[in-house]
């Protein structure tokens, strides 16, 4: 059975001491929580893992980076590798964000090597995947989001994909208010499903929690929930007040 997770992405947002707060208000509020239906995440810059590893329990809270590096390790100035990552003792790392592909040129061959050393590193995976407004609108999008997930997972074996969690993000639904439709997203999530299905079999696809992410809120996260192949979120905005963001985790 697949899990349901929500999993917040900070971003470039709060100081270290900042971050240590939220993340104690939010594994506060996990804790205390009775009958959560997901598995709850945070997605935090660099510099905070360490010192909200220290904060969290982690059987509670996940901690995820939000990006490793395509390489191990050496002369890559400003880098941070998978192993660098792990050592702080996250269990997960956000790939292939829009953000990234978009400001920062992650090729797909780039991103099939983070998530080979991201999983050689026993980090699990949060793989972003999405199109543009234009491809939304030219019609070209399901095309763009196969090639986004064949072109960086599909080299992987079925065993390794128990360990990727896919995020469905329409770019133009980021951080810009617009939701794609629980519809829209139940759209993409079952095409998502079926290329799964169609490379690894139904169990595979089956057990692959597929999160959605673009302006998801408290408001909306209960119907978008409420979709058959909609297992949870990644959440930009909202999840930087603990009290947003527990609204989302609740809305299972
Ligand atoms: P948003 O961001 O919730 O602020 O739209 C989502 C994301 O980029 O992961």
């Amino acid at each position: 059975m697949r899990k349901n997770i929500v999993a917040g992405n900070w971003k470039m947002n709060t100081t270290v001491p900042e971050g240590v707060q939220l993340a104690k208000e939010v594994c506060e509020a996990v804790s205390a929580a009775e009958g959560l239906k997901c598995d709850v995440v945070i997605g935090v810059p660099f510099t905070h893992l360490t010192a909200v590893k220290e904060v969290i329990d982690i059987n509670k809270v996940g901690l995820a980076a939000q990006n490793c590096a395509d390489h191990t390790s050496g002369a890559y100035t400003g880098e941070v590798s998978a192993a660098m990552v792990a050592s702080t003792g996250a269990n997960y790392v956000i790939l292939g964000h829009s953000e990234r592909r978009g400001y920062y040129n992650e090729s797909y061959e780039m991103l099939k090597t983070k998530v080979d050393l991201a999983l050689e590193n026993g980090l699990k995976v949060i793989f972003c995947c999405g199109e543009s407004l234009e491809e939304r609108e030219n019609g070209s999008f399901k095309d763009v989001i196969g090639a986004e997930i064949r072109d960086s997972l599909f080299h992987l074996t079925a065993e390794q994909m128990a360990c990727i969690v896919i995020a469905y993000e329409p770019i133009w639904a980021i951080g810009t208010g617009k939701t794609a439709t629980s519809d829209q997203a139940q759209e993409i999530h079952a095409f998502i499903r079926g290329l799964l299905a169609e490379q690894y079999g139904a169990q595979v696809a089956d057990d692959t929690t597929i999160l959605y992410g673009g302006s998801c809120k408290p408001s909306n996260a209960p119907e978008l929930f409420a979709k058959p192949d909609i297992d949870g979120g990644l959440i930009g905005g909202a999840s930087l007040k603990a009290g947003d963001f527990m609204g989302i985790v609740t809305a299972f």
